[in-house]
């Protein structure tokens, strides 16, 4: 049972092409988010107690109907979420390529196709952000968490050579390291996992734009390095997932070059801005960075995941990561080439290049460059049609990211109100929005582009939800101020 018969697989594969397609031309017909309903979500698990074997296509049906029931969906032109996009076509036929061949990538001799074609992959994207390919070197992840946590490993190894083999209990001095209050949490969970703490992690905070304020970053820096503290680490973010503010990345390089501290951009989802030269002027200074996360899942709209960690330090992942382990292939050692294992946290890993090399190579730098043209067009669309609508916009970046309150009511910016907005969207299935805390801005309603397919009639309808969530509810009577 573990490997069907030809004729069952035959229909399998027919089955499971079928719902795909299905799903790909069907998903805008329907709502854009679940019922939540967990007790009847068990129910109908409840019969796989695996005592007897289920029929293969009628398991396989059943999960389709669950999926489709059951899940926001991130492919929907009308979800403005969390950078999470719809998948493109070559990156769910690659994630299935990928499933059936099942390389191994922990040793270069076990997958060397998969393993050299990720290699140029690191090397291509390296060269887009301004890196010398031949000198970058990278590794693929499982998410932008995991490329963040490997940039905090590389940044302790490159200032404490001795935490390798000793912790960080050997060090004379507490490590520090700098990120905005706009930043991802995932830097605080790196801290954790790193035996760091915590603590260790200096929020600093924005300026008015949203932006790391760099003032505050010299005079927190000054103060922990007279405390004793060991300053080691500023991240950067381009891209914030709030309000998609990039900090003044230029400044930071300074700032980062000036004391000796390593400068790794969290540019998760705002990096593909570079793919654009329009976009891109606002990511300059990233290519001074020592390193770089990206998420081709974000907004090259590969199936997750797909986290790309890249640095112009050679050697520095080999430094973190490699140990020794005889039993694994040798082969390597021959041919001058890298064995993944030894140069990532993870050690079997799976073929994570393979779709975004195959969307890639369909859609072109220039499929990609016109994708997000688009997006930022939408995102400008919004903005306007918001402005024509009595919301008003309150942050500022030239990515599709739109945060913004009422401003035909006294209290539109009440986050309990905006709240209830969001939530009446997204409970009628219309669409999906959220609300995002944004420092001094306060609450606001957050709405992104994530979405290549997202058009002026998704905006318009998007417009015309919130404008009749808003007159559906009783005037705020606190604002967020
Ligand atoms: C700026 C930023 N960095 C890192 C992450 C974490 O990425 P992932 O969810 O792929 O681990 C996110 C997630 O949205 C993000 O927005």
């Amino acid at each position: 049972m573990l490997f069907l018969d030809k004729e069952t697989r035959e229909r399998l594969w027919t089955r499971v092409t079928q719902a795909l397609e299905d799903y790909a031309e069907e998903v805008e017909k329907g709502r854009v988010t679940p019922q939540l309903e967990p007790g009847r979500i068990r129910d109908l698990l409840e019969p796989f107690d695996f005592s007897k074997p289920h029929d293969p296509l009628a398991a396989v049906d059943f999960i389709v109907e669950g999926l489709h029931e059951y899940q926001t969906h991130t492919p929907h032109p009308r979800y403005y979420g969390l950078f999470n996009p719809a998948p493109t076509t070559m990156g769910v036929a690659a994630d299935s390529l990928v499933a059936g061949f099942n390389p191994q990538l922990a040793a270069w001799s076990h997958s060397p196709f998969a393993i050299e074609m990720e290699r140029h992959l690191v090397a291509s994207f390296a060269e887009r952000f301004g890196y010398r390919p031949e000198q970058a070197e990278g590794t693929f992840a499982t998410g932008g968490a995991e490329a963040n946590h490997t940039a905090v490993l590389t940044a302790l190894t490159r200032a404490f050579p001795e935490y390798l083999r000793h912790g960080v209990k050997s060090l004379r001095a507490q490590p520090v390291l700098y990120i905005s209050s706009e930043g991802h949490d995932s830097l605080a969970k790196a801290a954790r996992m790193c035996g760091l703490g915590t603590e260790a992690v200096r929020e600093i905070a924005v300026d008015s734009s949203l932006r790391m304020s760099t003032d505050l970053l010299r005079q927190q820096i000054q103060e922990d390095l007279e405390e004793g503290f060991a300053p080691f680490l500023i991240v950067a973010t381009a891209g914030t997932t709030g309000a998609g503010t990039i900090d003044p990345l230029p400044e930071l390089v300074e700032i980062a070059a000036g004391e000796g501290i390593w400068l790794h951009v969290d540019a998760a989802w705002g990096g593909a801005a570079v793919l654009v030269p329009e976009l891109g002027a606002a990511l300059e200074g990233i290519e001074q960075s020592d390193s770089i996360t990206f998420d081709a899942h974000k907004w090259l709209s590969v199936p997750m995941g797909a986290g790309l960690y890249l640095t112009r330090h050679p050697q520095i992942l080999e430094r973190t990561f490699k140990v020794a382990a005889d039993y694994m292939p040798k082969e390597a050692a021959d041919l001058d080439v890298t064995d993944p294992y030894a140069v990532t946290m993870q050690w079997s890993r799976r073929f994570i290049g393979l779709k975004v090399f195959l969307s890639l190579a369909v859609a072109g730098w220039q499929g990609y460059e016109e994708a997000i043209r688009h997006q930022t067009a939408m995102g400008n669309e919004l903005r306007q049609e918001l402005g024509s609508h009595g919301w008003r916009v309150v942050n500022e970046t030239p990515l599709p990211v739109v945060c913004f309150v009422d401003r035909t009511r006294p209290n539109g910016d009440s986050p309990e109100f905006l709240d209830q907005i969001s939530r009446t969207i997204v409970d009628a299935g219309e669409a999906w929005i959220s609300t995002a805390r944004l420092g001094a801005h306060g609450t606001a309603l957050r709405a992104c582009i994530t979405n290549f397919r997202t058009g002026s009639e998704d905006i318009a309808a998007l417009v015309s939800a919130l404008n009749r969530a808003r007159s559906s509810l009783p005037s705020p009577t606190t604002s967020d101020s």
